[in-house]
């Protein structure tokens, strides 16, 4: 018997794929263009595992003629683009990448908090256009040290965050689907929605897209937030209605917003977004080190090779 089939419609880390093919025969769209769907369903006629990437919508559809489908598994923990009750009805496990890129997100969200709160982009452009001694005195930056930091969305990185802050003098409230009953332990304040606008300095989503938390930062929303407020997403580009966010920033509604999420991804360089000047944008790097993304291609390979072997994943959304 030959070695169970896995596919991967898209450029993925060569170790990782060197590790999974000591392992199982691995078949992989290597072109520059994304893998088109007919191409991909007819591949997963003869799959036994998936490798599954985020632009890739993954449901009922996708898997509706793939009858020795044993596992999909993602290298992210946000899977807002696999619908996983459809999975589950037909017995598949869906495993994800959680706990290894808590720390990394983390650090990348705290970093965008300091950085834009302190304005270093726009005063590093002062010394490179040798305007040192001229900048205008309205670029100063704000404090973080006894601010309040908002967070929506408190599991593991929002956690993770909220220690970060702390350690810099932040007090730290927080909005979730339900209060944590261990939150005393962690020094953080459970906080209705709108009680978390109006009392944050900067105000950070960190929590999945779902159908709930789809454009819950509207206008409205913003228009209850504290003028000189800054916003940060590091969870998905869809829990910010984009064009709000925009009116917000032009008609000072809010002061700054840092973002390693948009909608749409990638943000074209001419969106009216950019044109704010009230922004910090980086292109999706939260989990984006190299030492992390290697933890999140090799357990995205474990919990492959597991579910092939029809043994328990690692990490499994589903189980
Ligand atoms: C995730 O894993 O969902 C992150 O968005 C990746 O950066």
């Amino acid at each position: 018997m030959g070695k169970p089939l896995v596919v991967v419609p898209g450029l993925v880390r060569k170790d990782a794929i060197a590790y999974l093919s000591e392992h199982v025969e691995v078949r992989q769209w290597t072109e520059k263009t994304p893998m088109p769907r007919e191409t991909l369903k007819e591949w997963l006629r003869e799959a036994d595992g998936l490798w599954s990437i985020n632009n890739v919508s993954v449901d009922a559809d996708l898997v509706a003629d793939a009858p020795k489908l044993k596992v999909i598994a993602q290298a992210s923990v946000g899977y807002d683009n696999v619908k996983v009750d459809d999975l589950t009805a037909k017995g598949i496990p869906y495993g994800n990448t959680p706990h290894v890129l808590t720390e990394t997100v983390a650090e990348l969200a705290f970093t965008l908090v300091a950085t834009a709160r302190r304005r270093i982009l726009e005063n590093m452009e002062f010394v490179t256009s040798g305007q040192w001694a001229q900048r205008p005195s309205n670029i100063k930056g704000r404090d973080l040290s006894r601010t309040t930091l908002g967070i929506i969305g408190m599991g593991n990185i929002g956690l993770s965050i909220s220690r970060r802050a702390r350690a810099f003098g932040m007090t730290v409230i927080y909005h979730n689907r339900h209060p944590r009953k261990d939150d005393h332990l962690y020094m953080i304040e459970y906080r209705d929605m709108d009680s978390l606008l109006q009392d944050s300095d900067v105000v950070l989503v960190v929590t999945p897209l779902t159908e709930e938390t789809y454009h819950m930062m509207n206008r409205e929303a913003f228009k209850k937030m504290k003028k000189d407020a800054l916003f940060v997403n590091v969870g998905r580009g869809k829990i910010v209605d984009t064009d709000a966010l925009v009116d917000a920033l032009n008609e000072g509604d809010i002061d700054y917003a840092a973002l390693d999420v948009t909608d749409p991804e990638p943000l074209p360089p001419d969106h009216p977004l950019l044109k704010t000047g009230k922004v910090l944008v980086v292109p999706h790097i939260g989990s984006f080190t190299d030492r992390t993304r290697k933890d999140m291609a090799f357990l995205t390979a474990d919990n492959i090779i597991n579910g092939v072997q029809q043994k328990p994943l690692k990490t499994c959304v589903n189980e």
